[in-house]
């Protein structure tokens, strides 16, 4: 462990680091390091000890979990990768994936929360702020004791984002920015006290006319619309959010006018890795169950895991499951290696975010038909993990939206 790991490392580990490969189908050396097998043995205990025993519950309330989310907080999993000097733990990305990963595999709801935390709310900060914005809006968030949300999407403007219109005009004598305009599908919005939000500071230059901000959501003009009733990751909160004469200081704008659009497209780059390791845990939680499952449920005299059928659903799942954890690290190594140069993830990040998101429905909808009528009933999570696995395929752009990225970068068309 490095020096300056000290402090998360006491905050952390109370665990003892044990041998626990990526995965053990290959000869290559996909082993991870002692630090970061330390990290997911300490996300793996908490997820599974604090998180499961109440995921049901916030599920069927659609609640927010304060409690296991200032607790993960405490943990230092709200910061992963935010350097110790902003309240953060000071890891690399292939630990930020570890973590997502086992908090989603506990409930991906949770894991949204962290998500957004971490990726979509302190990476633009941390790459484009200042130290006086670092220090004032990241170390709170990152504590986990405050929330962050992240303002893209508007209700006429989602795979288009480019196609906001939501404006900032700045003040004459430049003190600050007047925002009006309409955020939709605000995850976290419900309950966030910081927004890194996107508006148009000039209207003629489209894409390089946007540019990006850091509110204070407790200032007048910050309206919060109705919390979404959603089909899945429940306790996650979204929300509109209506800007009505937001008065933003222009100090707290991030990075230079008309660099908003390639921030926000950057932030979701990191971002998308995050959604890969989430659909990586919802897709092993419905792989581990169907597995147990199909050990133990008989029909016609025999274990249900024995029949073909299933078997080849088992084999399917199974080689889904490790294929897209091999992307979401590859993205994440990738990213660690280039983080502060002019190097993009977009294409890893696109890769492991669309293979994942279709794995962890593949592997969700393949569990509910092993469990049968149990798979149905919400005595078990299984019916959660479907509905929580399909806004992987949405969210932080569409499967539809990665595979343009994709096929962009690869022929160099558009
Ligand atoms: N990094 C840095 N800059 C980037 C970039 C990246 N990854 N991608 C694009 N840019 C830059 C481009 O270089 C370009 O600048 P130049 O002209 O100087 O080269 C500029 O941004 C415009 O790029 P494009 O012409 O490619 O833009 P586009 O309008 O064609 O749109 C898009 C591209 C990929 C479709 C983009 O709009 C997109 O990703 N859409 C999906 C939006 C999305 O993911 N929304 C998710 C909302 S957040 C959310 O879901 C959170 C949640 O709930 C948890």
């Amino acid at each position: 462990m490095q020096g300056s790991l000290a402090a998360p490392q006491s905050r952390m580990l109370k665990g003892k680091a044990h041998s626990n490969q990526i995965t053990g189908a290959s000869g290559m050396d996909f082993i991870l390091t002692e630090e970061q097998q330390m990290i997911q043995q300490v996300a793996r205990e908490f997820a599974q000890q604090e998180i499961v025993p109440v995921a049901a519950t916030f599920d069927a309330s659609g609640n927010f979990p304060r409690d296991t989310i200032a607790r993960a907080g405490e943990l230092g999993f709200m910061g992963v990768e935010v350097p110790e000097q902003y309240g953060g733990s000071g890891l690399d990305t292939v630990c930020y994936a570890l973590v997502m990963e086992e908090i989603a595999a506990a409930d991906a709801a949770h894991s949204t929360i962290v998500s957004v935390n971490n990726s979509l709310y302190s990476t633009g900060i941390l790459a484009y702020g200042t130290e006086e914005q670092k220090q004032r809006f990241v170390t709170p968030v990152a504590t986990g004791k405050a929330i962050g949300c992240y303002g893209l999407t508007e209700p006429q403007s989602g795979s288009d984002a480019a196609a906001m219109r939501t404006r900032a005009e700045l003040s004459a004598d430049g003190s600050h920015y007047l925002i009006n305009g309409k955020k939709a599908w605000i995850t976290s919005g419900p309950v966030a006290d910081y927004m890194v939000m996107f508006a148009v500071t000039n209207p003629e230059k489209k894409a390089k006319g946007i540019s990006a901000f850091i509110l204070d959501t407790h200032q007048p003009g910050f309206i919060r619309g109705k919390t979404e009733p959603k089909m899945g990751i429940r306790a996650s909160a979204t929300c509109e959010i209506e800007f009505e004469n937001f008065r933003c200081p222009a100090e707290n704008r991030l990075g230079k006018e008309g660099q908003g659009f390639a921030i926000a497209m950057d932030i979701l780059d990191s971002g998308r890795i995050g959604i890969a390791a989430q659909s990586v845990g919802i897709a092993r939680a419905a792989y581990e169950a169907s597995l147990q499952y199909a050990r133990e449920r008989k029909a016609f005299g025999s274990a249900i895991g024995s029949f073909e059928m299933i078997q080849h659903k088992l084999a399917d799942m199974k080689c889904k499951l490790e294929a897209a954890r091999l992307l979401t690290l590859q993205a994440a190594w990738k990213r660690s290696r280039i983080k502060g140069t002019s190097e993009r993830c977009t294409l890893e990040g696109s890769m492991a975010k669309l293979f994942a998101s279709e794995a962890a429905m593949f592997c969700a909808h393949a569990a509910v038909q092993i469990h049968g009528g149990m798979g149905y009933s919400k005595e078990l999570p299984i019916e959660r993990y479907f509905r929580d696995a399909k806004i992987t395929e949405i969210y932080e752009g569409t499967s539809e939206i990665q595979r343009m990225v994709i096929a962009r970068l690869e022929t160099g068309l558009r």
